[in-house]
């Protein structure tokens, strides 16, 4: 499995980021994840007819393609995500909807102890809207609060409890990504039988 690991946020200290990191390594004999920096891209703004895609953009998009799967990590602002995350999103949904029907896994951490939980719903809400219109993983949450004494110094996860928790979220989300794929698939050959019969 080829997963896009998605950093919520622009900060440089980020637990956020240091999740993904772990999950990179922790599961790297069950997938090729890659941790994905949005920090360089610029701010949405409609683009004139005229003007081009910025590269960026163009290179995010790319690698939602390319991927099996995705994996957003985000922190919580102000009960919603961090600007720059709904701002990626926003030049995904208006350019190359790259992440129409592809699976989604939502994990995140904060340093309070609710995990980004209020950013987490915000964040499904976005990724169902019509131009988004991902497969988010069902009855999944990954909330990692206490985020600042939840790694040691190597970057492990250090909460027994929450790293179980996250095996087993992680597991769920391989056999979710092979099932959509499947319902994909079945989807487009129905789609396509569908056609034949009409024009018959
Ligand atoms: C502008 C701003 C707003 C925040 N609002 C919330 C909030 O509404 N709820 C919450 O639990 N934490 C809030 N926090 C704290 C962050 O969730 C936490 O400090 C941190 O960003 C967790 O993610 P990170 O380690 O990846 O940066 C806020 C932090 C900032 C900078």
């Amino acid at each position: 499995m080829k997963y896009l690991a998605i950093v919520g946020t622009n900060s440089d200290m980020s637990t956020n980021r240091m999740l993904l990191q772990f999950m990179q390594k922790h599961f790297s004999a069950e997938a090729e994840i890659e941790v994905y920096e949005i920090k360089d891209l610029p701010a949405f703004m409609e683009p004139d007819e005229d003007s081009e895609v910025p590269e960026k953009v163009t290179e995010l998009s790319a690698k939602i393609l390319n991927a099996d799967g995705v994996i957003i990590a985000t922190p919580e602002y102000d009960h919603a995500i961090p600007a720059v995350l709904k701002s990626a999103l926003e030049w995904i949904s208006y350019t190359s909807q790259a992440l129409t029907d592809k699976p989604v896994l939502i994990v995140g951490a904060s340093h309070g102890t609710l995990g980004s939980s209020r950013a987490q719903a915000h964040l499904r809400q976005i990724l169902d809207s019509p131009e988004l219109a991902a497969r988010i993983m069902p009855s999944s949450e990954f909330l990692l609060g206490k985020s600042q004494g939840a790694f040691d110094i190597s970057g492990k996860l250090i909460y027994a409890d929450k790293l179980l928790e996250l095996e087993e979220i992680f597991r769920e989300f391989v056999l979710f990504t092979k099932i959509t794929s499947k319902l994909l698939e079945e989807k487009a050959l129905n789609k396509k039988a569908k056609k034949y019969t009409w024009q018959e």
